[in-house]
This record gives C-alpha cells, sequence and structure tokens, in this order.
C-alpha cells in the first residue's frame, strides 16, 4: 500500500494509493470570479508537482479544478514532477481565458511526464481576437495556443471539450507516447488559424474519438513526426486532416507511420491532404494509411500538393525536395464538392512513389467525380471511381 498524504482537500482513492488532492480553490481560486486566478492555478501545480507521495510506486497527486469558471492569464506548469507517474489534472469546470492576447500560448505544459488531463473545458475566448484578425489593414498579434504541451512523455488527455482558441488548440511538441482521447474542439467555421491538434517533433501520438469543428486544420502533421495513430475521428467544418506543410525550412525530419482510420470529414476544404512547399528543402513522408474515411461535401477529398508556395517567392521551379513514398488510401467514400476528387500533384524533382489506393469511390455531384496525376507512380486495385490516374 501506498502512503497517504494529507494536504488541503479530500483524499481519493487511486488504485492501491491514496492520491492527495490539490484543489485550485484552496489556493485561493474562486468559482465566478473575475479576477486572473493563475497564481492560484500555478500554487496548486506546484503543491502537486512537489508531492511524490513518500516515493509509492505508481502514485499520482491530483490538481483538481472543481465546478464553476474560473479566468486564468497564463499559466506555466512545469515539471518533471517529483512522482515518477506524473500528476492528473482533474478538471470539473470551465478555465477561460482573457480576451486580450498576451503570450503566444495560454495553458502550457512543460516537462509534464505522466501528465493526465482528464475532463473539463478549456474555453480560449477568442472571439475578439478574430474580429481583430477579419477587420482589413490591423495590426494583430499572432494569437495565443490554447493547450501546449512540449517535451513531455506519458502524456494522456481525457473527454476534455476546448473552444474558442485564438489560435491553435492543442499542440504537442517534442513528445512521446502522448494519447488523446474523447476531446472535442469547437470554434467557428469563420475563425482563422483555429487548427484543431497540432503536432510536430513527436512519435507514438494517439487521437482517438475526437470531433474536432474549427476554421482551420483538424489535425495537422509537421516535420518529425512518427508513429501517429488517428482513430475514429469527425472533422467539419475546417480544413481536415493534414500532413504539412513540410519542406519549408531546411532541416526538417521525416514523417513516417502514419495511420488515419474511420474517419468522417463534413464540409471542409480538404479530406485528408499531403501538402509540401515548392522549394528545395529536403524531407520525406513515409509509410502513411488512410483507410475507412467517409467524406461529406468535402472540396478536396485525396489531395497530394506539392506546389505550396504563397506569394510565390523562392520557390525555384515549384519543385518541392520533399519525397512521398508509400501512402496508401482504402475504403475512402462518400462525395467532393469540387470536380476532381483525388488530387496527386507532386514534385517534378522527388516524384512521390508507392501510392496505393483501394476501394475509392468518390462522387460529385451525383456522377463520378476526376482525378488528377502529376509526376505520381502507384497502383490501384478493387473498386475505383473516380478512375484511377496512377
Ligand atoms: C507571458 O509569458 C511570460 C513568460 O512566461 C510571463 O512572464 C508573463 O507574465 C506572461 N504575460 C501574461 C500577461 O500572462
Ligand atoms: C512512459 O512510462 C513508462 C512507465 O512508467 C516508462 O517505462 C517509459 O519509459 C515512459 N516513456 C517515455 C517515453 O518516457
Ligand atoms: C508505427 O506506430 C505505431 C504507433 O505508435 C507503433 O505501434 C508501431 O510500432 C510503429 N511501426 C513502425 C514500423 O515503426
Ligand atoms: C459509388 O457510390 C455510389 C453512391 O453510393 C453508388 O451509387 C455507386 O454505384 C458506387 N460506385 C461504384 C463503382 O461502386
Amino acid at each position: 500500500m501506498g502512503v497517504m498524504v494529507v494536504v488541503p482537500g479530500v483524499v481519493v482513492l487511486a488504485a492501491a494509493v491514496m492520491a492527495a488532492e490539490y484543489s485550485v480553490v484552496d489556493y485561493g481560486a474562486r468559482a465566478g470570479g473575475r479576477a486572473d486566478a493563475a497564481a492560484a492555478f500555478l500554487a496548486a501545480w506546484a503543491a502537486a508537482c512537489g508531492d511524490d507521495g513518500g516515493g509509492a510506486s505508481g502514485y499520482r497527486p491530483v490538481m483538481r479544478v472543481p465546478a464553476g469558471t474560473f479566468v486564468i492569464g497564463q499559466a506555466y506548469f512545469r515539471g518533471p514532477c517529483r512522482s515518477a507517474a506524473g500528476v492528473v489534472l482533474a478538471i470539473d469546470g470551465t478555465v477561460v481565458a482573457p480576451p486580450a492576447v498576451a503570450n503566444t500560448s495560454w495553458i502550457v505544459f512543460h516537462y509534464a511526464h505522466g501528465l493526465a488531463i482528464r475532463g473539463g473545458t478549456l474555453d480560449g475566448n477568442g472571439q475578439a481576437f478574430w474580429a481583430c484578425k477579419a477587420a482589413a489593414g490591423r495590426h494583430c498579434p499572432p494569437g495565443t495556443t490554447t493547450l501546449d504541451i512540449s517535451q513531455s512523455n506519458n502524456v494522456s488527455v481525457k473527454r476534455l471539450t476546448l473552444v474558442d482558441s485564438k489560435n491553435v488548440h492543442v499542440s504537442i511538441f517534442d513528445c512521446a507516447s502522448v494519447t488523446l482521447q474523447g476531446v472535442r474542439i469547437t470554434a467557428p467555421a469563420d475563425s482563422r488559424n483555429t487548427d484543431g491538434i497540432r503536432v510536430a517533433l513527436s512519435r507514438d501520438v494517439a487521437i482517438l474519438s475526437a470531433t474536432v469543428r474549427t476554421g482551420d486544420d483538424c489535425v495537422a502533421m509537421g516535420p518529425a513526426t512518427s508513429g501517429v495513430v488517428i482513430r475514429n475521428i469527425r472533422c467539419g467544418p475546417g480544413h481536415g486532416i493534414s500532413i504539412g506543410s513540410l519542406g519549408g525550412g531546411a532541416g526538417e525530419g521525416e514523417v513516417r507511420n502514419v495511420t488515419v482510420e474511420s474517419a468522417v470529414l463534413a464540409g471542409t476544404q480538404n479530406g485528408l491532404r499531403i501538402k509540401t512547399w515548392g522549394k528545395p528543402n529536403a524531407g520525406r513522408v513515409a509509410g502513411v494509411r488512410f483507410a475507412r474515411v467517409a467524406m461529406r461535401g468535402v472540396e478536396n477529398p485525396i489531395v497530394v500538393d506539392q506546389n505550396y508556395c504563397p506569394g510565390n517567392v523562392n520557390c525555384p521551379d515549384q519543385s518541392s525536395g520533399v519525397k512521398i513514398s508509400d501512402v496508401e488510401y482504402e475504403d475512402i467514400k462518400g462525395t467532393s464538392a469540387t470536380a476532381v476528387a483525388v488530387k496527386f500533384d507532386c514534385s517534378g524533382s522527388n516524384p512521390c512513389t508507392g501510392i496505393r489506393l483501394r476501394n475509392i469511390n468518390l462522387t460529385y455531384d451525383g456522377r463520378p467525380a476526376q482525378s488528377f496525376c502529376k509526376n505520381v507512380g502507384g497502383s490501384a486495385s478493387g473498386v475505383i471511381s473516380p478512375q484511377s490516374c496512377l
């Protein structure tokens, strides 16, 4: 049996070990209060993070945000924590950001190994910021990521709701072994840059049973990312599931071993997209599988675009140095909102290879849609509509 630690708050039974609870109200936060409660949150974190449970194996102290609404400005929760298994952040209520943009990230976890976030709502309160962005000619700050988890391993986030971020809702950066389960993300379709989940420089990331409705990417995977599994996800409105943009800078790591299965994309700008800059920077995407995906009125259901170059600056010959290979599309069905439902627009200097289509049925306006192929090699099998151009 573990050691029982009694510090402000209730003691609960977690597995075989009694875990202490550190509630933010015991450190001065008040539900419904309008003052910035960040100091109380940080004090509760410091107490939980400093509690090693007497060294009991598997011991996990709990930081609790009870029911009600709490306003906090920026909060930087830093680890590593003293309990080797990590800290549980249990949220019953809603945490709201102030309308003003202060920093590039709002709620930050850094070196928070073993972190487990359970329940609750994070409200980025982005309306005033989006209005600034939408008003032409005004200079606006860059926006604020709602939940920024970096350099943290063994992280689990369950049943968390995120709404109205001023920028990306969830960022996973330089992490290993992360599971997001039952996460719900909502922002208006016309809110700019409100990506759902961004993953970069990370390995072994699972995104399970998520719902993402925003104004930008549903999930975006950046450089140096491997071992991503996305299963049972619903996206839309928004820009769909994206690998990229890659090749915007030199020396980017590869994107490898990505699986997206059992997905529904509804009313999104893209479905399954791989996007690279039309620049010579080297890079690689390999070992990607997309399976059992339903498209409902998606503008570009299947798209590889290696010509990204807004403003056409520094993109000699629009020729991407990113090599894309071994990408499989299986059981992709539904409706396209444009005539070209399958588009492989690959690099002249690094053609796509090993693209495999199996059982594809995408219609446009009640008719078979069209395919477009450039600099691409691969194969098709099973039912293929639109007709394959591979
Ligand atoms: C912005 O972040 C910095 C560094 O973490 C911090 O010192 C500062 O208080 C933050 N500003 C606001 C308004 O939260
Ligand atoms: C995750 O936790 C397990 C068990 O505590 C540990 O063995 C493993 O090394 C951790 N993984 C990472 C990437 O830190
Ligand atoms: C691919 O990623 C999954 C999920 O992280 C992992 O279980 C599997 O071992 C990886 N496969 C390879 C070949 O690396
Ligand atoms: C594609 O799906 C449509 C709508 O469900 C169906 O009518 C059509 O027969 C299917 N085409 C093929 C080639 O299976």
